[in-house]
């Protein structure tokens, strides 16, 4: 069969195909703990719920404008005032099907075959292939001093005269960091001067822990005019644990929305009314959800860490924000997808293999799930890697002799 030299570059991705393993060996009655998973497991918020039904009691589902329906272009442009102090025009708004699309169509505008877009590692795991699937090339920075932590010099060193655009994620996923306020405004800047498109994927925005306060780009701006190469990426996925309904956005320049617009208008054209619709709901109702998850995701990254502190060898960065934490467990096995299967065969834990986002040694370990999830994971992880545990476990009635050593 002959497809396409682009199509043959995509990867399948990881952690999607997590999840359907996870629905596999559930299925056949495997007593799985799924800790690789990206979505909170809270309710929707009922406002998203009721503004959906409402839509679908009409009986008129139709096609929407590719650019999204006024009432969420005007939720979002409210978003966009109340979180980022920012007031900007329906022409400067694009909702899509989740964060995901509009990051895709927003490299789709601005690279051109060959042409680079630089991102800190680790990275999410879509980017790389986003970026191949432009025919560009994805750049991965690691911060040069090993923290999750990048400084300006590690962007600097990569920008070349092919390169088109960064991309900024933080709170980052797979790591938890949230980058210091010195980078966010270095990197704005940066950006600025060199005259590069900088695309801020600000998906946890919200989920952040310890106090802290969102750090918000528009702050360093310098040129808030019609020119700015700055595109601001979000969604209701994460902080209204939404993930199902698939609704993000792009806030960016009228230019640049436009031909995002017309892009996304050939693709898919705009999202379902219903989904949008429950969007809405979810931006303009009571936000105490959106707290309450952030609340319990603390909590769940408080436990995590204790456990994975008392674990032998793993090198642990405490995560600022997100659902991640990303544990260096190279003491054990440095190839990660091999440890990572080692752990479902043996103990029937789920975990992303940190090669996926870029560095191997590390495993993405989520806190999304229940506290319950994350002990006995990490109990069952503890006892197949560390050999000075019991050589007995039970998972459920069932008892597991170690038999390797
Ligand atoms: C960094 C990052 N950006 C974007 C997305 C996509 O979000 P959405 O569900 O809105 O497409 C994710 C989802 O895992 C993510 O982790």
């Amino acid at each position: 069969m002959s497809i396409s030299e682009i199509a043959k570059k995509i990867k399948a991705s990881p952690t999607l195909a997590l999840n359907e393993k996870a629905a596999i060996l559930r299925e056949k009655g495997d007593p799985v703990i799924h800790l690789g998973g990206g979505e909170p497991k809270s309710k929707v918020p009922l406002d998203a719920l009721v503004a959906a039904a409402g839509a679908l009691n009409t009986g008129e589902i139709r096609y929407t404008p590719a650019d999204g329906i006024p009432a969420l272009k005007k939720a979002i442009i409210r978003y966009t005032e109340e979180f980022y102090g920012r007031m900007v025009e329906p022409e400067n708004v694009m909702a899509s099907g989740g964060a995901k699309q509009a990051v895709m169509i927003a490299l789709q505008t601005v690279l051109n075959p060959q042409e680079e877009v630089i991102y800190p590692s680790p990275y999410w795991v879509s980017y790389p292939d986003m970026a191949k699937l432009c025919q560009a090339i994805g750049v991965a920075a690691p911060p040069e001093d090993g923290t999750f932590y990048p400084r300006i010099q590690d962007i600097e060193q990569r920008v070349g005269s092919y390169t088109k655009a960064v991309i900024i994620n933080s709170p980052n996923n797979p790591s938890g960091a949230m980058y210091s306020e010195q980078f966010i405004s270095d990197i704005v800047e940066f950006c600025e001067k060199k005259d590069l498109y900088l695309i801020m994927d600000d998906i946890y925005h919200r989920l952040i822990f310890d106090n802290r306060k969102p750090i918000n780009c528009y702050d360093y701006v310098k040129d808030l005019s019609e020119n700015s190469k700055l595109i601001v990426v979000n969604g209701v996925s994460k902080q209204y644990a939404m993930t199902g309904f698939r609704i993000g956005w792009a806030v960016a320049n009228k230019k640049l929305i436009e031909t995002m617009t017309n892009i996304q208008g050939h693709q898919t054209s705009g999202p379902s009314v219903l989904l949008q619709k429950a969007a809405v709901g979810a931006i303009n109702g009571v936000q105490s959800s959106v707290e309450n998850l952030r609340v319990t995701l603390e909590n769940n990254r408080n436990v995590m860490i204790d456990y994975l502190n008392s674990f032998e060898g793993v090198k642990v960065t405490k995560p600022d924000g997100t659902f991640y934490c990303f544990a260096d467990f190279s003491v054990y096995e440095k190839d990660s997808t091999k440890l990572s299967n080692y752990l479902i065969d043996k103990v029937q834990v789920l975990t992303v293999p940190g090669v996926e986002f870029g560095m191997e040694g590390y495993l993405r370990l989520s806190f999304c799930g229940g506290i319950k999830d994350i002990t006995e994971g990490i109990e069952r992880m503890k006892w197949a890697l560390d050999l000075n545990s019991p050589n007995e476990l039970y998972i459920g009635d069932r008892k597991l002799v170690r038999d390797w050593t």
